[in-house]
């Protein structure tokens, strides 16, 4: 069902594993938008981590409350500096979810990420309105993921 609308959402979306403790998470599986915007084909991204796209500048306190956020199966909403295969550097939006199975054990985590830019000035009203989405727009999210609150608090 969600491969089903997730392959060519423009909204990259990535599915991991549900293991959190180094070396998981590993990815699963990956759609075309989020190959595009982390710079790797599909193929290449399936059973590495997606800690390949943190680097200097990536903040390891938000590191630390997304971490928290998977051990405790709870949804992690952030902002984090990320690079690209070819090292250009780009603000990621992350939205992540636990999937659960019937039974209501973790099975895997589903990600929504989109690049961000900072807004200029000192924009009131925390870290939503501190930065604007690069291409994907909030009217362009399909009303599935817009169901589902993705990149709205
Ligand atoms: C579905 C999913 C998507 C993720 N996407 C990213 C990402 O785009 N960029 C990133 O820096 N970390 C991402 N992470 C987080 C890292 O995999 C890792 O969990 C994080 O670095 C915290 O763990 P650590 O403290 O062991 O490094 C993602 C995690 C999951 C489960």
């Amino acid at each position: 069902m969600i491969r089903a609308f997730a392959h060519d959402s423009a909204v990259a979306i990535v599915i991991t594993d549900a293991a959190v403790a180094k070396p998981g998470p590993t990815i699963q599986w990956a759609n075309r938008a989020f190959a595009c915007l982390v710079g790797r084909s599909a193929a290449d991204l399936v059973g590495i981590s997606p800690r390949f796209m943190q680097g200097r500048e990536t903040r390891r306190p938000v590191l630390d409350h997304f971490a928290q956020a998977l051990a405790a199966g709870e949804r992690f909403h952030g902002y984090l500096t990320n690079y690209r295969a070819d090292g250009t550097k780009y603000v990621a939006e992350i939205d992540c979810r636990p999937l659960q199975n019937a039974e209501g054990r973790i099975e895997h985590f589903i990600a929504f990420e989109r690049e961000v830019t900072r807004r200029r000035g000192r924009p009131w009203g925390g870290m939503v309105s501190r930065f604007e989405p690069r291409e994907v727009s909030n009217e362009a999210l399909t009303p599935a993921l817009m169901s589902l609150g993705v990149f709205k608090i």
